[in-house]
């Protein structure tokens, strides 16, 4: 392809891919493990399995993500030395160095691209969304490869300590490739990017005893698990997508009918349906499988477009708005115009 100028230049989503473990994990499973039953998880989350990598069979995060590349390469017609760049939205890499994105591209033979890591926790993939879009808008890049990818059960705690947060979280990965095309209107519309540093007390992984926020006693047992406030999160889920969703159209001077998709970070079917009837919104519109996967964090929202993608309920011309919120705490926006 000859790339398109700067002035001309549009983006386009050319192809996604996703991959979960095999390995199920079930509500049975987890009453199997600790003090709780299917109805309690179903009722308070809509979860009723989840995946689990194993980690010690070498199913790690860029293991996922390399298989929803090649998906997405695969659907876009590329190979990997067409691309010129990988995000790896991950909060979970294998190491501190190297980053998720460089063994990615390693393991495809992606060897011309540049690699980094992003990590925003939940909101990571949308974050990368218009980091990405923006680097192809402005001339820099015409082919980047974005992952969503986590592998958060190896933070959890199994058992009657932990469960009101390992009952929530999967494993999983997906991937955008997006493009520049020479259509200025296809692309972004509006986009945010938010973060309150108070709120990291309400989602964070100590690993040491200073790790600990002041005034909670700091536990070793705690050290390596994700340490949750889970009603503190859901009201603030519960209050910020809305808002989030109002903003994004208030930016592109749109209602929420004009949006034909909502695709959106899988945190909890409670809060999605209560922003999908805050709206008015038919269910087509707002898709939930949280119920078959978990909350996958940075893989989310990507596994859900690709789910969508292969299921031909996304096509050309589509008003499509991608949102998430996560530890941080952190969320945002990305509306395209497909
Ligand atoms: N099974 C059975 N009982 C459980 C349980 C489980 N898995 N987890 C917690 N409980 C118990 C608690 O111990 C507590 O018992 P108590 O009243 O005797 O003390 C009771 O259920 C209520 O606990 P609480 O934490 O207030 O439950 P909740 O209604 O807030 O539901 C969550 C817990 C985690 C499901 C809910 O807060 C939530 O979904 N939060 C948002 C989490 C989220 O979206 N995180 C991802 C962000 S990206």
């Amino acid at each position: 392809m000859t790339a398109p100028g700067r002035a001309s230049r549009g983006v386009r989503i050319a192809g996604t891919g996703s991959y979960l473990p095999e390995q199920r994990l079930t509500n049975a499973d987890l009453v199997a493990m600790m003090d709780t039953t299917d109805e309690w998880i179903v009722q308070r989350t809509g979860i009723r399995e989840r995946r689990r990598a194993r980690i010690d069979q070498g199913e790690s995060v860029s293991v996922l993500a390399a298989h929803a590349l090649r998906q997405a390469l695969d659907a876009a017609h590329l190979r990997p030395d067409d691309l010129d760049l990988i995000i790896g939205a991950t909060m979970t890499p294998e190491m501190e160095c190297p980053t998720c994105a460089c063994l990615v591209a390693e393991a495809v033979g992606a060897s011309r691209a540049g690699a980094f890591d992003l990590n925003a926790a939940c909101s990571g993939f949308v974050f990368g969304l218009n980091v990405a879009h923006d680097l192809i808008r402005g001339g820099a890049y015409n082919t980047i490869a974005l992952l969503g990818a986590d592998t958060l059960t190896r933070h959890m705690n199994y058992s009657t300590a932990g469960r009101g947060t390992a009952i929530i979280f999967g494993d999983g990965a997906g991937a955008a490739i997006l493009r520049a095309t020479d259509d200025p209107a296809l692309g972004i519309l509006a986009q945010s990017i938010h973060a309150s540093g108070p709120g990291w007390k309400d989602i964070y992984i100590p690993h040491r005893p200073t790790d600990f926020p002041s005034g909670t006693p700091p536990d070793a047992n705690a050290c390596g698990y994700v340490s949750m406030n889970g009603s503190s999160v859901f009201k603030f889920a519960v209050g910020t997508f809305p808002k989030l969703i109002e903003e994004t159209l208030h930016k592109a001077n749109l209602g929420p009918a004009d949006i034909d998709l909502y695709i959106c970070h899988q945190s909890n079917a409670r809060i999605l349906t209560a922003a999908r009837e805050k709206f008015g919104l038919p269910e087509s519109k707002l898709h939930i499988n949280i119920d078959r996967v978990g909350n996958t964090v940075g893989a989310s929202v990507p596994i859900c477009l690709d789910e969508l993608v292969r299921d031909g309920r996304v096509h050309p011309g589509m008003k499509v708005m991608f949102l998430a919120f996560g530890g941080g705490l952190t969320w945002g926006s990305s509306l395209w115009q497909l």
